[in-house]
């Protein structure tokens, strides 16, 4: 008898010896019946597999495998033949079949037509969307990018923490918070775990990191904000300077490109037509050389430097023509353009010590040194117009022996939507949200 207990995935069943009996099951991908034999190609998560119904060998198996309809779920039990034409040069000549699930309704949409489908439709039906191989391979990369991510900030001493996504106040200012109903007071969702990551440094942990959700109210539909992203916040202490974090994101991203190379490269070409090659170098510009570089093109830098998403990708284009890179840092952003924490430039206090990470044109990283001084932090928040008093449990920490630190947040949905090049940023969220879509 047929049990799941021996199933094994349909790449390690392509690769049996011939002879082996071997039991699959997943979902019917395709299936033609040609006079007495039913041909099914089954698809579970690694792969597919062409399996063979005989008449022969079992009208009644042959009779229920000619009704499947594409999407039926099956476990077979079958044994593995050479055969050139088929997938992997091997054929499951199917001895037992059972029927697991069948579909009830015709299908909204097919897996496989997502490139005939709207991305909205897709999103509607995310979990069929999903069962394209090619859609599936994203958050395959994506769980790569990721933990590659949090293996290398591990090794460098980093300890993963946890903060609450329920917060009193805004911090990164110009990004819009979501209110939240909280008892009898409000609430927000959290920008970025900014304030936290600083105060666990502060605590005495040195160094952290921490994966999680950040919320944006931001109303504007572009393919590349969403209001909920996944954010790898990286906050370090006793640094010299920007430089020390920059150096921290350089190696994270080159490790989380390399090991999505050496795994994923072969698929990724494949289903997303996409070559992943790692950057030669990975330069730092400053703002004010970056914005020279696109000097009398259509989007030059506004003359106060608090550029836009268009200047980044002029940006982008300039440096890997000049530098032939696509991979690089801008570095000393105006102070008008940053948060109230960010601490500003020795020689020239219009300027920060902070940088955003450029991949192929589109931000992926923002980070900077802090502002670690207590007076200097409350006259900055003055600045720009945020009530100290309002901000209390933050300032606090900076009486009491705050050393010098800095830190970075990335996209983790902007990096997997770069390193696949994909258009919208939708993609590579699993089940996005965007001020029109809250479900599913
Ligand atoms: O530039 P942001 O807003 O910086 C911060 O959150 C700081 N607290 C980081 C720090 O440590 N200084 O966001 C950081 C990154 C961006 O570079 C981008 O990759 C991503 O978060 N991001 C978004 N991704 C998708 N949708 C959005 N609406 C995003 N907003 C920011």
């Amino acid at each position: 008898m047929l049990s799941l207990k021996d199933r094994i995935y349909t790449n390690s069943a392509i690769k049996a010896p011939p002879g082996s009996k071997v039991v699959v099951a997943g979902w019917v991908h395709r299936l033609r019946v040609v006079g007495k034999i039913c041909f099914v190609i089954l698809r579970d998560r690694e792969g597919l597999i062409q399996v063979v119904i005989k008449r022969d060998k079992s009208p009644q198996m042959f009779d229920e495998a000619s009704q499947l309809k594409q999407e039926d779920v099956i476990a077979v039990k079958g044994e593995i033949v050479p055969s050139k034409a088929s997938i992997g040069g091997v054929d499951l000549v199917a001895e037992e079949l059972v029927v697991l699930s069948k579909t009830i309704a015709p299908l909204p949409i097919f897996p496989d037509d997502w490139e005939k489908t709207s991305l909205a439709k897709r999103l509607d039906w995310r979990f069929l969307d999903l069962r394209s191989p090619r859609n599936l391979l994203i958050f395959r990369v994506q769980d790569k990018l990721e933990n590659a991510m949090r293996h290398f900030y591990r090794e460098n001493g980093f300890i993963e923490i946890h903060t609450s996504k329920l917060v009193a106040e805004a911090t990164e200012g110009g990004a819009e918070v979501f209110p939240v109903i909280y008892f009898d007071k409000t609430a927000f969702l959290a920008q970025s775990p900014q304030l936290y990551k600083q105060m666990m440094v502060i605590a005495g942990f040195e160094r952290v990191f921490e994966s999680g959700p950040a919320y944006r109210a931001e109303k504007h539909h572009t393919p590349r904000h969403l209001t909920e992203y996944q954010s790898i916040d990286i906050e370090m202490g006793f640094i010299e300077g920007p430089e020390d974090v920059m150096d921290m994101v350089e190696r994270a991203t080159l490790r989380a490109l390399s090991e999505v190379a050496s795994s994923y490269s072969k698929l990724v070409k494949e289903l997303l037509d996409v070559d992943i090659t790692l950057p030669k170098e990975v330069i730092k510009i400053k703002l004010t050389d970056a914005c020279r570089l696109i000097e009398g093109t259509p989007t030059p830098c506004p003359s106060n430097y608090d550029i836009s998403t268009e200047h980044e990708k002029a940006i982008g284009e300039a440096v890997a023509n000049e530098y032939g890179t696509d991979l690089f840092f801008i570095t000393d952003y105006p102070w008008i353009a940053r948060p109230f924490y960010t601490m500003k430039s020795d020689d020239n206090p219009e300027f920060t010590r902070s940088f955003d990470l450029i991949y192929k044109g589109v931000e992926i990283v923002s980070g900077s040194q802090r502002e670690h001084r207590y007076s200097k932090l409350v006259e900055q928040m003055m600045e720009k117009g945020l009530r100290p008093e309002k901000f209390s449990f933050y300032l606090e920490m900076f009486k009491y022996g705050a050393p010098p630190h800095g830190g970075a947040g990335l996209g983790l949905e902007r990096l997997t939507m770069t390193t696949l090049g994909l258009k919208n940023i939708r993609e590579a969220k699993l089940l996005p949200r965007d001020p029109e879509r809250l479900t599913p």
